[in-house]
């Protein structure tokens, strides 16, 4: 964790860190044990997940060295509007820091892929914490390739890639979770204060399908049409021969047609 503390500087105190050896999964652990409102952000990582889930019911595979995969608990003032685009700001803050550490073409594919030449290198699931009708924190999932085992067997329809491959060798996985880390507390902070239409310039730089012609599978009626970017709060904007539609996240699932 020393690389990580170093990463955040003078933001360590914001945070709390734990590193597990072995859980099922960061995202499930911080639902079902929420650590106490103490004014930090809890954060939960672990080498290995045995049960790691990602969007839609899929699982999110894991082997020792393979990922950093770690989970981060937000709260929000008791006051704040139900956290809308919240998922394409953590897709924003992991694109930041990969970029920092020097990967080159970071793409981000709505709602919260990160893709690196059409090939996945990161995944986020956020999970929202039911409270009486409110919304008051959300578990930011995230979960980055390192270095994938020869033999993985991870299903994408454009493929995977690790930042071995990108990099040339793996990163020290602790420095990089300080690095995001400090992005996501910069872009949290803009998006309290000023919601995401103040983060959506940037999120439309890196997007994946940006005018390209794609399906919305998923819902009860299928779209297709060309990608026009995103909405104020989020959703995704399509382009069809009946006009412009917006797409919400949740249960739907985006492709090249
Ligand atoms: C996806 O690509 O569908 C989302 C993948 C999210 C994986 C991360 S790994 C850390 C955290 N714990 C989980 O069980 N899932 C998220």
């Amino acid at each position: 964790m020393g690389a990580a503390l170093a990463a955040l500087d003078d933001l360590a105190g914001a945070f709390s860190l734990v590193l597990l050896t072995e859980c099922d999964s960061t995202n499930s652990r911080l639902l079902a044990e929420l650590p106490p409102d103490d004014g930090r952000v809890h954060v939960l990582a672990a080498d290995v997940q045995t049960s790691g889930r990602g969007r839609r019911g899929r699982a999110w595979k894991s082997w020792p060295g393979a990922s950093l995969t770690f989970s981060a608990l937000w709260r929000f003032a008791p006051d704040a509007p139900v956290p809308a685009g919240l998922s394409l700001v953590a897709g924003l803050a992991v694109a930041r820091a990969l970029e920092e550490l020097g990967v080159e073409g970071v793409q981000l594919k709505w709602p919260n892929d990160v893709l690196v030449h059409g090939r996945k290198l990161a995944g986020i699931l956020v999970e929202l914490t039911p409270g009486r009708g409110r919304v008051p924190a959300a578990v930011v999932g995230i979960g980055i390739n390192l270095q994938l085992p020869p033999d993985a067997d991870v299903e994408y329809a454009t493929g995977v890639t690790d930042l071995a491959a990108c990099l040339g060798q793996a990163p020290d996985a602790s420095r990089l979770l300080g690095l995001v880390l400090v992005q996501l507390h910069r872009l949290f902070e803009v998006y309290a204060a000023a919601g995401f239409s103040a983060l959506r310039g940037a999120w439309q730089q890196r997007n994946a399908f940006a005018n390209l012609p794609v399906n919305i599978l998923g819902e009860a009626e299928a779209l297709a049409g060309t990608c026009a970017g995103v909405d104020d709060d989020g959703a995704l904007l399509l382009q069809t021969p009946g006009g412009l539609r917006r797409v919400l996240s949740g249960e739907v699932s985006l492709r090249l047609a």
